[in-house]
């Protein structure tokens, strides 16, 4: 595109990172794309002024829970308006939460019923996901692959929580479903019976608080149901992605499957890098408030977190933001008598998701600004299949972005916060570094603390089939299920 032509926006002079590189350019935006990527272009209709400050892709956040009725029934603090304006504030421009099927329902209505209260609601673009909780027959054959054609290209599957865990069968059904049509599972790995088991010896023993969640999802339920999901990943040689890592031993047991051949990808969480099991061994009720499931671990397990970040053990850093009340509509249900059977899982993150990283990440100097933006924006855009218009900064690019200013300090204070939960995690921690104007498909979203876009305004976003991201060969021979059963579709594509 040549950088004469005229500009609805013209972002100037700020310094661009991608995952890639880092350069000093001005941006030229025109009809909500990035038209041009230049040193030294014409003024727009508008200009921004960005000298000072690193001009980043927006955030993808690609694992949170929006106005959705929970596994344990619980409904989501934040709805499509609250949820996504909080995104915006952080530097996010593009979510993907969950469309939750549970058992008896149909999905082809589940997902209609998201659809319609995002686009009432969202004020930055997002897309779907399925969680799938009943992969019947119907669903295997005719739901899933018109799922998919629609653009929906990945679901999550449980190995825990009564009302939503699948079995070793029904996972395998659900991997091979997703290798023939291109879709990507994602799974959250915990093993139910031991979390039951242990669960109901503490409460037969009276161990009822908070803490006692962090007892009762031991790392190794964590450790022993992820490495069954790799096996039955790999077993057909189908692509998975484990969400939630929280534990040291998960992040090897990933990094090994990966060195041997399977095509495994990880996401992990600001909890697991900034909380402890410590925080929720506070007094009275107060742990609650740190409680999600996975819990978070001890020291050894955030440093194998950051570790399993830096050397793209762990492709992915996204929020699981899970807002829940601190009252009885979610973590009290029964007030101070309520049992760490009863709270809600699951804690707020998709607002300081990026700037925790960007403080204790980038300014901090344990990842880089290039790394930053893979694990905040670019691997999420390749690997759920928005890579053609989202994740980074180019020319044909939606114009996703955001302005941040490293040098802007900032007390975390539930006050500041735009979503709708009444607490957060992360009360009085001091970071540095904050995104100052965000902007979505050419639209400024935030700017000068206000929100400057109308409820509704973001647009859903069909995603193309996930791009793997590893190579493909590894150490152990390949699996020859797949030709044996006659398996065939994008994830074997030489049969
Ligand atoms: O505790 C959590 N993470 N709750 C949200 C539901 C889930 O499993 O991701
Ligand atoms: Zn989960
Ligand atoms: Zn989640």
């Amino acid at each position: 595109m040549s950088s004469d032509a005229s500009f609805d926006i013209t972002v100037r002079g700020g310094r661009i990172a991608t995952d890639r590189e880092i350069r000093h350019a001005d941006i030229g935006i025109r009809d909500g794309v990035i038209a041009a990527i230049e040193e030294h272009l014409p003024p727009g209709r508008e200009d921004i002024a960005a000298a000072g400050r690193w001009v980043l892709p927006g955030g993808i956040d690609s694992h949170v829970h929006i106005e959705q009725l929970s596994g344990m029934g619980k409904m989501s603090a934040d709805d499509f308006h609250s949820g996504t304006v909080s995104a915006a504030f952080g530097g996010t421009t593009t979510i993907i939460p969950f469309a939750a099927q549970h058992r008896g329902k149909r999905i082809p209505e589940v997902l209609a019923d998201y659809a319609q209260r995002a686009r009432e609601k969202a004020v930055i673009d997002y897309g779907f996901h399925l969680i799938l909780a009943d992969p019947d027959e119907e669903a295997l054959s005719q739901h899933l692959p018109q799922a998919i054609r629609e653009g929906i290209t990945s679901f999550k599957v449980y190995m825990t929580y009564d009302a939503l865990k699948l079995d070793d069968h029904q996972l395998l059904d659900v991997l091979a479903l997703a290798g023939r049509e291109g879709a990507l599972v994602m799974v959250h790995a915990e093993n139910h019976d031991m979390i039951r088991w242990i669960a109901q010896r503490l409460l037969d023993r009276g161990h009822k608080a908070p803490k006692f969640h962090a007892v009762a999802h031991d790392t190794l339920a964590e450790t022993e149901a992820s490495h069954r999901a790799i096996a039955l990943a790999r077993l057909i040689d189908v692509p998975v992605l484990l969400v939630h890592v929280a534990g040291a031993e998960t992040v090897q047991l990933v990094r090994s499957a990966q060195k041997l051949g399977g095509k495994v990808y990880a996401e992990s969480c600001p909890q697991y890098l900034f909380l402890t099991a410590d925080d929720i061994d506070a007094p009275g009720m107060e742990g609650a408030k740190f409680c999600c499931s996975p819990p978070p671990r001890d020291a050894r397990s955030q440093q194998a977190v950051w570790d399993g970040l830096k050397d793209g053990t762990l492709g992915l850093y996204s929020s699981d933001h899970a807002p829940y009340r601190f009252d009885e509509s979610g973590k009290l249900p029964r007030g101070e008598a309520t049992t760490f059977k009863e709270m809600a899982n699951g804690v707020p993150g998709i607002e300081l998701r990026m700037p925790l990283l960007f403080s204790e990440g980038v300014m901090q100097g344990r990842i880089t600004i290039n790394e930053f933006v893979a694990l905040t924006a670019t691997n999420h855009a390749r690997m759920y299949g928005l890579a053609h218009c989202k994740g980074n900064l180019a020319v044909g690019l939606d114009a996703d972005l955001a302005l941040w200013n490293p040098e802007r300090e900032v007390t975390v204070g539930t006050a500041m916060l735009h979503d709708n939960v009444g607490y957060t995690p992360y009360e009085g921690k001091r970071l540095r570094g904050w995104p100052e104007l965000v902007m979505s498909r050419g639209r400024v979203v935030v700017k000068d603390n206000l929100l400057q876009v109308a409820r509704g305004s973001g647009r859903y976003v069909a995603r193309r089939s996930p791009q793997a991201t590893l190579p493909a060969a590894g150490t152990a021979p390949a699996s020859r299920l797949p030709a044996l059963l006659g398996l065939r579709g994008k994830a074997w594509p030489t049969l």
